[in-house]
């Protein structure tokens, strides 16, 4: 459906773009007023599944990737689903797509592991730039629809405690907003660099991640305070090089890029700790705005970030990473 400027929403909508955009969010939407802005897509039903949600599967054995059919009792069977694998749901963020960086890197990070279902969650056609809005209002659709399959995966024997919910900004916020519609609680999800901007000040807890949302919420920042939320959102949060900006990043032309390359890394360094390998990746106890403590504090405590993360872990952890070539921003 596409929007109008007409009816109570986008009279909202409009409130907020005049009366509240914050300065951030401003030059991510310089071209909010252009041509672009009438044709964004905002939803307004809460059927699923919708054509414009898909979720597709990849295995190892599989040359392509399979649309899954929730209507469809047997989808996963046919589909090439391991039962006896876990299982993963990975969640793009705005104007992202699930086949394109950084989406792809966490895809083939657990493809490589050989022990996990992969799926991805495609909802490019209603968060295309500059379309900040909409998006952030089709995220309750998409959680509803992306739900509906979790739902479909428990009752084909997966177990919630086998299943991540690996999500990128929006997409972060999509994995805790699914929990509305589940009767028991996920096992955990991986917010990577929560989007921040309208989410903040407007979103409550039912339009967020938040720490109810899975018996283990771990969020990756890169970007905190600009594009990415500030910590503590999890029940144990990552600052990745001081959590803010990206010291890869720092040559990117203007700030908006360098804001961007920054929370797109959040996707690439989380990639890195999938591997069994992966463990090296350690933080040290930092406060909750990611400023180091006195070293009598951190000295023997160092928990591996992201993957191997321990279920019991709690609070707020800092590590230094290098950006890996094999992870270029665009
Ligand atoms: C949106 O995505 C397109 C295609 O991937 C990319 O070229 C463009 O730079 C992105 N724009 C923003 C503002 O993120």
């Amino acid at each position: 459906m596409k929007c109008h400027p007409r009816g109570t929403r986008d009279v909202l909508t409009f409130f907020i773009l005049f009366a509240f955009i914050p300065v951030t969010l401003c030059s991510l939407m310089q071209n909010a007023f252009d041509i672009n802005y009438w044709r964004c897509v905002m939803k307004r039903t809460d059927q699923c599944p919708d054509m414009d949600i898909k979720i597709f599967l990849y295995s190892n054995g599989a040359q392509r990737k399979k649309l899954i059919d929730v209507r469809n009792k047997n989808a996963l069977r046919y589909s090439g689903w391991d039962p006896s694998k876990r299982n993963v749901i990975i969640i793009h963020g705005f104007n992202g797509t699930e086949s394109k960086t950084p989406m792809t890197i966490i895809r083939n990070a657990y493809l490589n592991r050989k022990d996990y279902n992969v799926f991805t969650v495609d909802w490019e056609p209603l968060t295309f730039f500059p379309c900040y809005l909409s998006s952030l209002s089709n995220t309750r659709l998409v959680a509803q629809c992306t739900a509906q399959f979790y739902a479909h995966l428990t009752h084909s024997g997966a177990s919630a405690y086998d299943i991540h919910c690996v999500g990128h900004s929006l997409g972060a916020h999509i994995c805790g907003m699914m929990s509305n519609h589940l009767t028991h609680r996920q096992h955990k999800i991986i917010g990577l660099d929560p989007a921040r901007p309208l989410v903040d000040r407007y979103g409550s807890a039912e339009f967020r991640l938040t720490r109810d949302d899975a018996t283990m919420v771990q969020v990756i920042h890169t970007n905190a305070g600009f594009l990415g939320e500030a910590p503590q959102v999890g029940h144990v949060d990552f600052c990745v090089n001081g959590g803010r900006l990206q010291p890869s990043c720092a040559n990117e032309p203007r700030n908006i890029r360098r804001a961007r390359c920054s929370h797109f890394l959040s996707a690439c360094f989380f990639a890195a700790s999938v591997s069994e390998r992966g463990k090296r990746h350690r933080g040290v106890p930092c406060s909750s705005t990611c400023q180091p403590l006195s070293p009598a504090y951190t000295k023997d405590v160092r928990v591996s970030m992201g993957f191997h993360t321990p279920d019991n872990a709690r609070g707020t952890f800092c590590i230094k990473m290098r950006n890996s070539k094999s992870c270029p921003f665009d």
